[in-house]
């Protein structure tokens, strides 16, 4: 959460962390600043906005030269979303400017052990950073006082920091959150992320945890906290624009959506040889087919999937499985076989609460996999092996591309594990094409959007994988749409839930099992009865003529995920009726580092 840039060389710094933000726009956008050496008044000149980068822009002076920048995108965790709590924060003495992406866990303690005197004027923890390094600076070396804070806070975090007395270098320190630095012809660019590298860098470095650096236009260096030099190696940047760019969609999630298709082929070229084997490191299918159950560990829709995933491996491996939302693991001493293997699942490998568990894992020595769309990732580095989900980067706040890709995966991987005579390749050829079909007739699907119109609230309903598909509708419809949307267990709405319904309220019955048609169905005439507004998506061997929604024919284990391209699209089309921003919804930020 929270996203920053900092430049410094001989380009236009301002433009250049400007337009880095708005690609980091993804990981928070509650406010902006950006602070600019202004080199002909020689001095640093700070702009800070409440709300998206457009706002900012809006105050920023692009007339002076500038080669030296760094800026802040915030997502609100100290202190409400205001102008006072925007970064770039500077010391009482305003010699020092820091914009910061984290968490500081003694913030207190530490005003009270040194910084009695100051005057804090925001209600960040982001503050008492940058009045440390100036109480350490009366004493010692401006790095040695910049070293002393970083050994003396606790908790997360990526810092950009500028000395207004030294305005050749930009302090750099990073713990627990990632921090990037991009080498090209016009200087060294720093960011939270690789996209706000692309266009400026050819190479760049991933920093591990408690690293500090001086950075200058032409020189890095890279220190631990006692001054000892980290060595450090370089990667090619192969990230290009039209990557990250919408390529004349009106939205990142519609972009992402209709690339699916392509997502599942890539994940079949990556893991099939041509014959139709699947390639995966076998130490992992030993060590799952050797450990007597699995934890399936994940946050939001990546916890969705997880779901899925424990389906396939009970069904094809015959293994016991469990699924943990992260944040209710990491503070739950939850009784653990002796022999566990962890599967960890997250689009972005850098979500705090999946990351806390893992550290727990750590210390009891646990084996543990995780599943992510980022090859260089904290929780890539944490466990013990990784799998790619290959589907490039996903930009929209709500979660769509990387949901499918996960899914595929796991049941590529749950097939390894059963050694299962037949291939599977045949099953997923047929699922991108049958997300093809759904994407290419999303007409249809728009029509339903008017059954939404002024509704408060709304329920997904299914069993068994379709229950798990509810899930996952339901939270794509209520974080953009902003309309209370429950998935429920379809036999479970009588026991309590049913009382909600009201003339009107959209029920959306997902069926696709066989065993569980009729039954649901059963369950969807209880909330007819009680005035719901009814909205049915099916496949073709369980539908019914006045079915909504008729997806076309796949294995029956990947008909639920198939019906979650329907949900993912009315969740758009509604977002988009209600007047939503659908990239950016409000509250969110994209990738969670903070518990
Ligand atoms: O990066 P992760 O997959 O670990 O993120 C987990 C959740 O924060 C994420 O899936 C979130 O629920 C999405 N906004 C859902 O669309």
């Amino acid at each position: 959460m929270c996203g920053i840039v900092g430049h410094i060389g001989n380009g236009d710094a301002r433009d250049i962390v400007i337009k880095g933000l708005e690609k980091l726009e993804y990981r928070g956008y509650d406010s902006a600043g950006i602070a600019v050496l202004n080199h002909a008044k020689n001095k640093f000149e700070i702009y800070k906005r409440e709300g998206r980068i457009s706002n900012l822009k809006e105050i920023v002076d692009f007339d002076y030269e500038t080669s030296f920048a760094i800026g802040h995108t915030r997502w609100a965790t100290h202190g409400k979303p205001c102008y006072t709590n925007s970064h770039p924060h500077m010391s009482n003495s305003t010699r020092f400017i820091v914009v910061h992406n984290g968490v500081i866990e003694n913030y207190k303690e530490l005003i009270e052990k040194y910084l009695g005197g100051y005057k804090f004027n925001s209600e960040t923890d982001t503050e008492v950073i940058v009045n440390l390094i100036d109480y350490f600076s009366k004493s010692l070396s401006v790095e040695e006082a910049i070293r002393k804070t970083l050994i003396s806070v606790e908790g997360s975090y990526a810092l950009l920091i500028i000395d207004t007395e030294n305005k050749d270098k930009i302090y750099i320190a990073k713990n627990k959150t990632p921090l990037l630095l991009g080498q090209g012809k016009d200087g060294v660019t720093i960011a939270s992320d690789t996209m706000a590298l692309v266009g400026y860098c050819e190479s760049y470095i991933i920093l591990e945890d408690k690293t500090f650096g001086i950075v200058k236009k032409d020189k890095i260096s890279l220190l631990d906290y006692l001054g000892m030099p980290i060595y450090y190696k370089t990667k090619p940047l192969s990230m290009k624009t039209e990557d990250i760019s919408k390529n004349n969609y009106p939205h990142f999630m519609l972009k992402e959506i209709d690339e699916q298709p392509g997502i599942i082929r890539r994940i079949i070229q990556n893991y099939f040889n041509i014959e139709n084997e699947i390639i995966i490191n076998d130490k992992i299918v030993e060590d799952i087919i050797n450990s007597e159950k699995i934890y399936f560990v994940a946050c939001g829709t990546s916890m969705h999937a997880a779901h899925m995933g424990k389906y396939f491996f009970e069904n094809f491996l015959k293994k016991h499985c469990e699924v943990f939302i992260a944040s209710e693991l990491a503070y739950q001493d939850a009784l653990i076989v002796n022999n566990p293997y962890f599967i960890f699942i997250s689009q972005s490998g850098e979500t705090a609460d999946c990351i806390s568990v893992m550290k727990k894992c750590i210390e009891r020595k646990h084996k543990m996999l995780a599943i992510t769309n980022q090859e260089s990732s904290s929780m890539n580095n944490l466990a013990n092996d990784n799998l790619n989900i290959y589907a490039g980067k996903e930009i929209s706040v709500a979660s769509t591309k990387a949901y499918i890709a996960q899914v595929v995966v796991l049941a590529i991987l749950a097939s390894a594990c059963a050694k299962k005579k037949t291939s599977i390749k045949q099953d997923l050829d047929r699922f991108a094409l049958a997300v093809e079909e759904i994407v290419n007739s999303k007409h249809n699907i728009e029509e339903l959007a008017v059954k939404f119109e002024g509704a408060k609230s709304a329920f997904y309903i299914g069993r068994g994988l379709d229950y798990y598909a509810s899930l996952e509708a339901a939270l794509k419809l209520k974080e953009i749409s902003y309309i209370h949307t429950e998935g429920y267990a379809s036999g479970e709405l009588k026991h309590g839930t049913i009382a909600l319904i009201e003339e009107g309220t959209p029920v959306i019955a997902i069926i696709t099992q066989n065993h569980t048609n009729m039954i649901t169905r059963s369950n969807l005439t209880e909330t007819i009865s009680r005035g719901a507004s009814p909205i049915i998506i099916s496949n073709h061997n369980n539908s019914q003529t006045t079915d909504d929604i008729i997806i076309p024919d796949v294995v029956s284990y990947l008909r639920s995920p198939l019906a979650v391209v329907v949900t993912q699209l009315i969740a758009y089309y509604v977002a988009l009726m209600n007047g939503n921003d659908v990239d950016k919804p409000k509250n969110l930020a994209k990738s969670v580092t903070v518990e």
